[in-house]
């Protein structure tokens, strides 16, 4: 099932809810490639470009994030590597072993649990910095 964009997951900041919509359209592509059965242009085109993307949507991000954020921001950035991380572990993998169906599920769980805790939490305290 491919993910779609609601309201649900807006966090009320135009720049990062527009960058969220294009994430899950490369997923959603990702996705309708695998089920395809165009593994190849899965893996060499729109993986590429996904991780592509996500390094600079999590730079836009971070760059939001004011020094009072402090504990948050520390959080924040932490979940950001270790996603990079373990997105380009698997990318650095023989082609032949990636288990894309297994990928795919997670970056479509990661990205909506972190949507709707974590930078739900960071839009609310840079509404509050604001104030
Ligand atoms: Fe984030």
């Amino acid at each position: 099932m491919p993910l779609t964009w609601t309201n649900t997951l807006s966090i009320g900041i135009r720049q990062i809810d527009l960058q969220h919509q294009e994430l899950i359209e490369l997923i959603n592509a990702l996705e309708a490639a695998h089920a395809s059965g165009q593994r190849q242009a899965a893996l060499e085109e729109v993986l590429p470009k996904l991780s592509a993307y996500v390094l600079f949507h999590f730079a836009t991000e971070e760059a939001m994030m004011p020094r009072t954020l402090g504990d948050h921001a520390e959080r924040h950035r932490l979940q950001h590597q270790v996603f990079t991380e373990r997105v380009e572990a698997l990318r650095s993998m023989p082609p032949e072993r990636i288990d894309l169906a297994e990928l795919i599920a997670y970056l479509k769980q990661w990205l909506v649990e972190h949507i709707m805790k974590t930078d739900r939490e960071l839009a609310r305290l840079i509404a509050a910095n604001s104030r």
